[in-house]
């Protein structure tokens, strides 16, 4: 069923992919940039948010009419910088739907990864109250029926004793205190909160990409500014707690629920939120799956040069003090519980050469369950009996491409992820005649689903990082076909069919 789903998922991944793509490279397609481009959002809210809060009076009275100000009387400045508050959080709300499914559909959010996800959903809890709070500051008719729709929700909850609701039986009632109190909220509590939030959701990961391309955040930045320019964001009425406003613009970002308080209950709104919640918090384990082993090192091979550390996307390798008695000076050691057995480590290791000829093939750090003796086995198996020109695919896709590259008479060696492959591996397989060419099929970066594999393989075969593919390869033997996991079969067949031309060539 949570199969189905994916497929489903990726497929219209796919549909939303093949537009951007056309329009855009890899490299600053949105869609790979869509954990990045909600921090972008982010900060545009708190900068236009703090140009708000200088002119904003938060007191009952005056908060309707310094918002007014702004928008009206001071428009080329406050009133853009109001349109883009509104605009930027509008968009934070798409990203992060767009990134919450993206994560669920390509599967980045079991095992070792639940707790990104898991950290995720308070978040997303936090910007819901926080657009809450923000349309509630303008004290306006729209103001007016999220207050009272929000007091009927908190006074279901059976552990207040006092009713909030109360607070908005008249204008005299309603409390500055109390306004000075969402103020507080708003303005300083949650966005604390959001901002250690953030800083917990990706402490896991090893370099997360919180910046987007520059051209792409100028670019949204740009038609923000436009948006705001032409349609700028404006208040309703001010509120008057003696009237129930006739007809309210209701913001379908973040409000969207609020009907269903009066067409349900407030009970039953709890439930649909708290049930959603709890059902994403525990997907990670449902249903449990099987755990893939972890890496292994292997002190008798591994000479503490820290480059399995650089190069592991989950920070899963540290190096610690020697235990072995030998001269070095440290080891690498794993922490299972942050592996996701992705074999980055091993494309990176020194010693995971396949020209070893005395003994067994055992690197430093090594996959129990994929390791680089069998990758090795595998290569040499490929090469027996095949016609020339013959190439080898190093896949870590496991899709139809794969079986139509295979009736083509190509041989398919699979990697868990293209960042596992050493790029002695690469030297081997051409220099021992196992192959005329060889093919890297793999996820193009910003959708890699062990998030480096792409860039360490590049600048691995680039000669920009260790380990450095040796200067005899003859890289003209060597093709690279990134592609989103989603793109249509063609792209790879197109690439396989030209490079094997230029082979024969
Ligand atoms: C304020 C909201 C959010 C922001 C700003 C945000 C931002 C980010 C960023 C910058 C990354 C690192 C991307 C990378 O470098 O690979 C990331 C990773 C991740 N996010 Fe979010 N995120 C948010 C909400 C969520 C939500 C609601 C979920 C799902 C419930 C989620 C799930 C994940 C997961 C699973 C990863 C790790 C992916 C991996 O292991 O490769 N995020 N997020």
């Amino acid at each position: 069923m949570i199969a189905r789903v994916q497929r489903v998922g990726r497929a219209l991944f796919g549909a939303l992919r093949r537009p951007m793509a056309r329009a855009f490279e890899s490299a600053e397609n949105p869609l790979n940039h869509i954990g990045a481009m909600t921090v972008f959002f982010l900060w545009i809210v708190l900068i236009s948010g703090i140009w708000l809060l200088i002119f904003f009076r938060t007191s009952v009275s005056g908060a309707f009419e310094s918002v007014e100000y702004l928008t009206r009387e001071q428009w080329y400045l406050g009133g853009i910088m109001r349109s883009l508050h509104r605009y930027a959080s509008d968009g934070a709300i798409v990203t992060i739907f767009l990134h919450l499914v993206k994560e669920f559909v390509f599967n980045r959010y079991r095992g070792n990864r639940w707790f990104s996800w898991v950290t995720g959903v308070p978040l997303v809890w936090i910007i819901f109250v926080l657009g809450i709070t923000g349309y509630w500051l303008v004290w306006d008719e729209l103001a007016q029926y999220v207050a009272i729709s929000s007091a009927e929700l908190i006074d279901s909850i059976p552990i207040f004793t006092d009713s909030m609701a109360g607070n908005f039986l008249s204008d005299d009632l309603l409390s500055n205190r109390f306004f000075t109190l969402m103020a507080f909220l708003h303005l300083i509590g949650l966005p604390i909160f959001l901002v250690f939030g953030i800083w917990l959701h990706i402490f896991r990961l090893t370099g997360p990409r919180i910046n987007p391309p520059r051209r792409m955040m100028a670019a949204t930045l740009l038609a923000m500014l436009i948006l705001s320019a032409v349609y700028p964001a404006i208040s309703h009425e001010q509120a008057n707690l003696a009237m129930a406003p006739e007809t309210l613009r209701l913001d379908g970002f973040y409000l969207h629920v609020y009907p269903l308080i009066q067409i349900w209950s407030p009970g039953w709104v709890w439930v649909l939120l708290v049930g959603v919640s709890s059902v994403i918090i525990v997907a990670p384990w449902a249903p449990r799956q099987k755990k893939e082993q972890a890496a292994l090192v292997t002190l008798d091979y591994c000479n503490g040069c820290e480059r399995c550390v650089d190069d592991c996307p989950f920070g899963a390798v540290e190096m610690v003090a020697r235990t072995d008695g030998t001269s070095y000076s440290h080891q690498a050691s794993v922490d299972p519980d942050l592996c996701i057995s992705c074999g980055i480590c091993v494309g990176s290791c020194p010693t995971a050469t396949p020209f070893r000829s005395q003994g067994a093939l055992i690197p430093g750090i090594d996959l129990p369950d994929r390791s680089a003796a069998t990758l090795r086995d595998e290569i040499v198996a490929a090469g027996v009996g095949k016609p020339s020109p013959h190439i080898i695919v190093f896949a870590c896709r496991d899709d139809n491409q794969l079986k139509e590259i295979e009736k083509a008479g190509l041989s398919v060696v699979k990697v868990v992820c293209m960042g596992q492959l050493p790029p002695s591996y690469v030297d081997f397989t051409l220099s021992r005649g196992h192959a005329d060419g060889v093919l890297l099929l793999g996820c193009q970066d910003g959708n890699c689903s062990y998030r480096f594999g792409a860039q360490w393989t590049e600048q691995r075969l680039a000669r920009q990082r260790d380990p450095m593919v040796r200067r005899r390869v003859d890289l003209s033997r060597v093709a690279m076909g990134w592609q989103a996991p989603w793109s249509e079969n063609a792209t790879a067949v197109k690439k396989y069919a030209a490079f094997l031309e230029a082979l024969k060539q």
